[in-house]
């Protein structure tokens, strides 16, 4: 969603908010603009449209000044325009603030504040926070902030400066921040990537904090101005990791990085000698008798693998939603429920309200995350980070694999800690599971790659894709589905491939590619059955077969392999056709793989 950068020391302000802005861009966004001081006045320049045009219009003027404050928004009050883009000023321009998040309460203010008189230029919910902050301002920033804040209902990482002061002055509630300590200076952003090129040295902002930032270094408040400590932390992530590192996108770069994601997420939790799963969690196996798995998108699929596993495995009921809907359906929960969060960047509201829905019926909470410090690792009981590193790229691939395996590690566990597996069948799905990174990389072989790459070529002027799977790959045929359709604009749909004969089965006709998961399982056979149903009125047929399945080859008109596995951990690498075949066709399609239209990276506002 939005993103936020902040500085204050002795060098240009201008360059070091541009480049971290650059650094969020895949959050996504439709405006930016940067504010900088210079000790006289407070400078503003903002543009509608990609960050490329507001470094354009600063070629020309620049702003001189060495404390400031940048935005990139995502609209959610107001069109994308340049009036609606921020740094939001008040009239006489003394202060300016960026906001990502939303004010719940903004009509309410906003009448208030044309009542006393205020003219507002742009249709945002962010400017009424300008303004109140005008109102309470008697010399004091930090205190004409509080005071503000005190009157809004909502989300918000907020980010402020006045013209007279050389301070800066930070909120959060809900939406991320960083703040970034280097040597005699400050920085602040949403998200870590932009601070790696200026220090690793980092505090995560939580829900509550007030920070103050000037020459002197920092000073972090609660909300009644108490001093608040909070760690700082040294992240170890190489700015390598966070660029794209000689490939064309970064989600290619990170279906690439798939086998070492697995590895840093398996290999410390499976133990092979043993034959034995250890989670770095404190949660007690008997604590609960349901789950409720909730989550959005590419991670709620991953939380449908996860329902197969845990039910198969460790013999758990498990509920499954997405999380607009089970904030709201007033779900029984119980302090016997255990309410798992699936979630790459752990600021998704729905999913963060969602485990808040969970936790006032008593559940206890785990979440399933990769994004460290981010929020739900905030409020949750517990948390089984999938380590992913970055994933930049809009489309989820390596968090997608990482979060399935992690569930895959949980299932193994409870099956172990409460009985429902022997020793024998803990030991060998531990072997199995150990492989998964070789496994990947023999999926990603230059072979296969050229394979899938032509397949995509071939049906790229397709209209429509149609996927199939069935039982623990039911879920692998969505995730295919959302991957081709995110990214190529393709329309993209999956059914249970039994359901077929209940209606869908009227769509098929030549001009329909259909993809089926078709690898080794026992429900081998009914697939194929429902793949000849599917080739008796003419369907294009693309099977996923396992390697050394030649008799299958048959039903289909073209057939991707992959390597053979134990169908449990099979889920994990069918998806890596699934996010090649969605990325040839972008890219054979000319779209924007990284940032396809309309997404962002993190859904942090409802
Ligand atoms: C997946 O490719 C999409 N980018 C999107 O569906 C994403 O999975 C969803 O918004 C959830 O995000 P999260 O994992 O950060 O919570």
């Amino acid at each position: 969603m939005c993103g936020i950068v902040g500085y204050i020391g002795p060098n240009n302000a201008q360059d070091i908010l541009i480049s971290g802005l650059s650094k969020l861009e895949y959050r996504g966004y439709d405006s930016a603009g940067i504010a900088v001081g210079d000790g006289a006045c407070i400078a503003t320049r903002k543009k509608a449209g990609k960050l490329a045009n507001l470094t354009a219009d600063l070629e020309h003027s620049p702003l001189p000044g060495t404390f400031g404050i940048g935005h990139t928004r995502w609209a959610t009050h107001g069109p994308p325009n340049d009036t609606n883009s921020h740094p939001h000023a008040t009239e006489n321009g003394d202060i300016v603030l960026v906001h990502n998040g939303i004010i719940e309460n903004y009509l309410e203010l906003k009448e208030g504040l044309l009542e006393r008189g205020h003219q507002f230029r742009s249709d945002t919910d962010s400017e009424v926070v300008a303004h109140l902050i005008e109102e309470a301002y008697v010399g004091n920033l930090e205190e004409a902030v509080r005071a503000a804040l005190a009157k809004v209902r909502g989300a918000y990482a907020l980010v402020v400066t006045h013209k007279d002061h050389r301070e800066i002055v930070a909120a959060r509630t809900v939406s991320p921040l960083v703040m970034g300590v280097g040597e005699g200076e400050m920085f602040l952003a949403s998200d870590v990537p932009a601070l790696l090129n200026y220090t690793r040295q980092m505090v995560f902002i939580q829900d509550g904090d007030m920070v103050i930032l000037n020459d002197d270094g920092y000073r972090i408040t609660d909300m009644q101005g108490h001093p608040v400590q909070r760690e700082v932390e040294t992240i170890d992530w190489d700015a390598e990791a966070a660029e794209k590192g000689g490939y064309d996108a970064y989600m290619q770069k990170e279906i690439f990085e798939q086998p070492q994601a697995l590895s840093n997420t398996l290999l410390g939790r499976l133990h092979d000698d043993q034959g034995s799963v250890e989670l770095d969690i404190e949660l007690d196996p008997n604590s609960f008798d349901r789950i409720h798995i909730v989550a959005c998108g590419t991670a709620y699929y991953a939380g449908m693998v996860g329902k197969y596993l845990l039910e198969q495995l460790a013999r758990v009921p498990v509920e499954l939603d997405v999380a607009s809907e089970y904030r709201y359906r007033e779900p029984v929960v119980t302090d016997r429920t255990l309410a798992i969060a699936v979630s790459q960047s752990g600021e998704t509201i729905d999913t963060l309200e969602g485990m808040r829905e969970a936790m006032r019926g008593g559940a206890q909470t785990l979440g399933i995350i990769n994004a460290k410090g981010s929020s739900m690792t905030r409020e949750l009981d517990h948390t089984l980070y999938v380590h992913a590193g970055p994933e930049i790229g809009v489309a989820s691939t390596k968090a997608y694999t990482s979060m399935v395996s992690a569930f895959l590690l949980l299932a193994l566990w409870l099956g172990q800690q409460r009985g429902t597996l022997s020793k024998e069948e803990v030991a060998r799905l531990v072997h199995e599971a150990r492989a998964l990174p070789r496994l990947i990389s023999e999926a990603l072989s230059d072979d296969r790659l050229g394979r899938v790459r032509e397949v995509a070529q071939k049906y790229h002027q397709a209209r429509d894709y149609l996927f199939l799977g069935r039982g623990v790959n039911n879920p692998t045929a969505y995730e295919g589905a959302l991957k081709l359709k995110e990214i190529s604009y393709i329309h993209a749909e999956a059914y249970a491939a039994g359901e077929m004969k209940h209606g869908p089965i009227a769509l098929i006709d030549e001009h329909l590619p259909v993809v089926v998961v078709a690898t080794e399982s026992r429900l081998l056979e009914k697939t194929i059955s429902n793949v000849q149903e599917v080739r008796a009125r003419g369907g294009r047929v693309i099977l996923i077969l396992s390697d050394g399945d030649t008799e299958n080859v048959q039903h289909a008109e073209d057939v991707l392999y992959v390597p053979r596995c134990d169908e449990m951990i099979s889920p994990i690498v069918n998806a890596v056709p699934m996010q090649l075949l969605a990325y040839y066709t972008a890219e054979t399609l000319g779209k924007d793989v990284d940032k396809p239209r309309n997404l962002a990276k993190s859904v942090t506002v409802e």
